[in-house]
């Protein structure tokens, strides 16, 4: 037996050297062996052969050993996968929500039952290390199935009117294997949804395990299949027509890609993106916690976490104490093989990945950013594997692409700010806005900052806590939807009166001023609109004001009996940037109280009503519209405006539950800039169904209205002018539906878009927004009633005209 001496526990006392404390890899190497080390695709409830033989190698990136083999799926296999997800559809939703409910039950339980392998699986799939797969990554895995598990079983009583939306295609990322799944699994199933998962490619194998345990559990064949492969199988699986949405968590480069190729199809998409998160430390702060929380925010998972605090913005007058306790802290930072207990990094998932963090680190140092390293930094390569060091940058330019790009690993840029001003404005200068970070002592000032923040988490004196009853997602291009909580529900459902709307009849939307060719002999068809003692030529509306459009043209508008009613602008590209600028200028109107943007809209109400007659005559001449249905169409866009006016300041945000000692408010912003086109039915009416929830909800909107019937809307400038609306809350340009939705699709600074018009006008827009990632809000070519409130009103345009911002706020000593 071997003994320790007396003077070596007295060297490790005074040392206090860590030895090896390595986590038993047994259960993940026997499971291994069970299979043969070797995974075809899970489909159907079973491990199925790949229709093509090949085959790739995952490995364990501390060591680069291989852990096993697993399938590069094609096309064929992803045919399988989606079938199988269809043909389980209907029983699955068949089942009662209690039932579904003990579903999701189970599967937290088999994840709780089977935490150790899934922490070991997880751990050396990816290389990060045991004490945060354990402690993190597998215990937020079960919460999430425990947290949907609820949600199944309050679907109808919770989300009434909203419907699955049928067969799920998701794509994961390698930097939380597990977590991910379960993100995307878990809401999906509550809501009755199945699902076609794909695991990325450097990391299979806990989706492989999960997919076993999962019908281990009884969960049915079909509802839940797994295909690996690398991105070609992403792709292979976001082209299958028989997906009704898809959710993608992954760089921004490949939300892109996803976004085009779901464009036009009907799909429901959320997208999870890439980040460079700010982390802000006031003067106030306390230091010493505000340290311990950048070691959670960027040598969390060794930084490969999109939401990682990445920018370190310092106040002046601390940064250097600041930066004096944070290298200090780096010191003592350990990192190596990932079972072993106390580690606190792990290994880079891949030489690719090393590569980039390498190269981006080679270039902040040559741009002349002062890199910073722990003294053992250099001995760290010496022991093989994909080690990088915790580093930290100062002195970079806030332009640098250090402090620009998403590095994903553990590196973090540090900057200083003198004001709170010059602190949100730092923050804010990125394209991402993912997540950040406020450390102050001061809650006046934190819950000031928080929402001036483009961002859709803020931690307040903590960072990267994550809850499946909190939803988390990005704004810009961090990508839309959120994931957790009833937020995040409706990712995964629909409106049942979305389900059911017909199509367009063939010549029912007019193809526009300039796809149309213009009735022979029509006044103004080739040139500017007749002037003449009387100019009933009307203009576009921006900035709360009357304009002329920049091409000077316009192009007539003809009753239902073909009589020249007069005349409506052709707008342009430069009027819907005009438009835009105006919008982004009126920040006012989103600053509004919720009473005051109430007050404005039932004073819009009151003057449209007080003019019914001046539009009631409108609607007629235009639409050839009976007086009855042209009186019913009014009234009922004066009472849309009321509803709107009534929700206006009851459209609550949440605080939601999360089992920390904590509040998580959850409150609804506006997107700022939103984009609506109104399509040529109920002229009137349509326009108004769309502007005032939007406005209510305290967005500018540029509003494109009826192509063929544009002068409702342009009535109601004067209408607009005596209501108390501030310039640039509500713009117009009248002119091409389809030529203006793209222009506005494309926008940079549209925040958010709702298109109803044509199946193709719907394609373009989704197609068209890829490049900014904006929200959109489409018809697919099917025709709303403006007339029934169901579906012309209601909670789902609040919910669209809006984004969740969830602020963290810790309490107690
Ligand atoms: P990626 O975005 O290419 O991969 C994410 C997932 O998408 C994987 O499952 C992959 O197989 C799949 N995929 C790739 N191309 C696809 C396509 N055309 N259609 C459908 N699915 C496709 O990310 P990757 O290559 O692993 O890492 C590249 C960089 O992206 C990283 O350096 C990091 O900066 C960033 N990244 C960000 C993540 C985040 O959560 N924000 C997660 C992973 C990577
Ligand atoms: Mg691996």
């Amino acid at each position: 037996m071997k003994t320790t001496s007396h003077d070596s526990v007295k060297a490790i006392f005074e040392s206090l050297e860590y030895g090896p404390a390595p986590e038993s890899a047994d259960a993940a190497m026997a499971w291994l062996e069970r299979h043969g080390r070797s995974f075809g695709h899970f489909i159907g409830g079973r491990f199925v052969e790949p229709a093509e033989g090949e085959r790739f190698a995952t490995v364990h990136p501390g060591d680069g050993s291989e852990l096993g083999q697993v399938a590069q799926g094609g096309e064929e296999d992803v045919d399988g996968a989606v079938r199988a997800a269809e043909q389980a559809l209907p029983a699955w939703q068949g089942l009662t929500p209690f039932e579904r409910a003990r579903h999701l039950y189970a599967l937290a339980r088999h994840v709780q039952k089977h935490a150790r392998l899934l922490a070991v699986l997880e751990a050396l799939d990816n290389g990060k290390t045991i004490r945060e797969t354990r402690d993190i990554d597998v215990p937020l895995v079960a919460r999430h199935f425990y947290h949907h598990a609820g949600w199944a079983q309050l679907l109808e009583s919770e989300f009434p009117g909203y419907q699955a939306v049928g067969v799920c295609g998701q794509v994961i990322p390698w930097n939380f294997p597990l977590l991910m799944l379960a993100w995307k699994v878990a809401p999906a199933l509550a809501a009755g949804n199945t699902v076609v998962l794909k695991p990325a490619e450097f990391t299979p194998l806990t989706a492989l395990a999960f997919a076993e345990l999962a019908a281990e559990a009884g969960l049915p064949p079909g509802v839940l299949n797994v295909v690996t492969g690398d991105g070609r199988t992403g792709a292979a699986l976001v082209a299958h027509d028989g997906l009704a949405k898809v959710a993608f968590t992954g760089s921004t480069e490949v939300g892109r890609i996803i976004r085009q190729a779901t464009a036009g199809r009907g799909v429901k998409l959320s997208l999870e993106l890439g980040g460079k998160s700010p982390f802000l430390v006031f003067d106030d702060a306390d230091l010493d916690s505000a340290v311990e929380g950048v070691v959670d925010a960027i040598w969390f998972n060794q930084g490969e976490v999109c939401c990682a605090g990445s920018r370190l913005l310092v106040q002046e007058s601390v940064a250097a104490r600041m930066e004096e306790k944070l290298r200090a802290r780096m010191e003592t930072l350990r990192e190596g093989p990932s079972l072993d207990k106390a580690m606190d990094i792990g290994a880079i998932i891949a030489p690719v990945q090393l590569d980039k963090i390498t190269r981006l680190v080679e270039q902040c140092r040559a741009e002349g950013g002062r890199c910073y390293q722990p003294s053992w930094a250099s001995s760290l390569a010496e022991d093989g594997g994909l080690f990088f060091p915790p580093t930290l940058f100062s002195e970079v330019a806030p332009s640098s692409a250090a402090a620009q790009e998403e590095i994903f690993g553990p590196v973090i840029v540090s900057m200083t700010f003198r004001t709170p001003e010059e602190a949100v404005e730092l923050a804010n200068n990125t394209r991402y806005g993912l997540a950040a970070s406020v450390w102050t002592e001061n809650v006046n000032l934190a819950l000031d900052i928080a929402p001036k923040l483009e961002a859709g988490v803020v931690w307040v004196n903590c960072t990267n806590v994550f809850d499946a009853a909190s939803g988390f997602g990005g704004y810009r291009e961090s990508g839309f939807g959120r994931e957790g909580g009833r937020e995040g529900m409706f990712e995964y459902l629909k409106p049942s009166w979305e389900a059911g709307l017909p199509a367009y009849a063939a010549d029912e939307l007019w193809s526009g001023p300039n796809g149309a060719a213009l009735g022979e002999g029509a006044p103004g068809a080739d040139g500017p609109g007749p002037g003449g003692a009387i100019d009933r030529t009307a203009k576009l509306y921006i900035g709360g004001k009357q304009a002329r459009p920049d091409g000077n043209y316009s192009y007539p508008v003809l009753g239902a009996d073909g009589s020249h009613l007069g005349e409506a602008p052709l707008g342009n590209r430069k009027d819907v940037r005009n438009a835009v600028e105006a919008a982004r200028k009126g920040s006012g109107w989103s600053k509004a109280t919720a009473h005051n943007r109430a007050q404005v809209l039932y004073y819009l109400a009151e003057n449209l009503q007080a003019r019914a007659a001046e539009f009631i005559h409108r609607l007629r001449a235009m639409t050839g519209a009976t007086d009855a249905d042209a009186m019913r169409e009014v009234e009922a866009s004066v009472r849309r405006l009321f509803v709107y006016a009534a929700l206006a300041d009851k459209y609550d945000g949440a605080v939601h539950a999360t089992p920390f000692r904590n509040v998580t408010l959850a409150m609804p912003e506006p997107w700022g800039v939103m984009a609506v086109v109104a399509p040529d039915e109920a002229p009137l009416l349509a326009f108004v169904s769309l502007v005032a929830p939007a406005l209510a909800m305290g967005n500018r909107v540029v509003a494109v209205p009826s192509a063929r019937w544009p002068l409702a809307a342009t009535d109601l400038y004067q209408v607009i002018d005596t209501s108390d609306v501030p310039p640039g809350a509500v713009n117009i340009v009248t002119g091409d539906r389809e030529e203006l939705a793209a222009v506005l699709a494309k926008h940079a600074d549209v925040a958010a878009m709702w298109y109803v018009g044509t199946a193709d006008g719907s394609a373009v827009v989704e197609r068209e927004s890829a490049d900014n990632l904006k929200a959109t809000w489409v018809n697919g070519g099917k025709r709303r009633d403006w007339l029934d409130p169901g579906q012309g009103e209601g909670r789902e345009y609040l919910r669209r005209a809006t984004r969740i911002k969830n602020i963290w706020v810790p309490y107690g000593e």
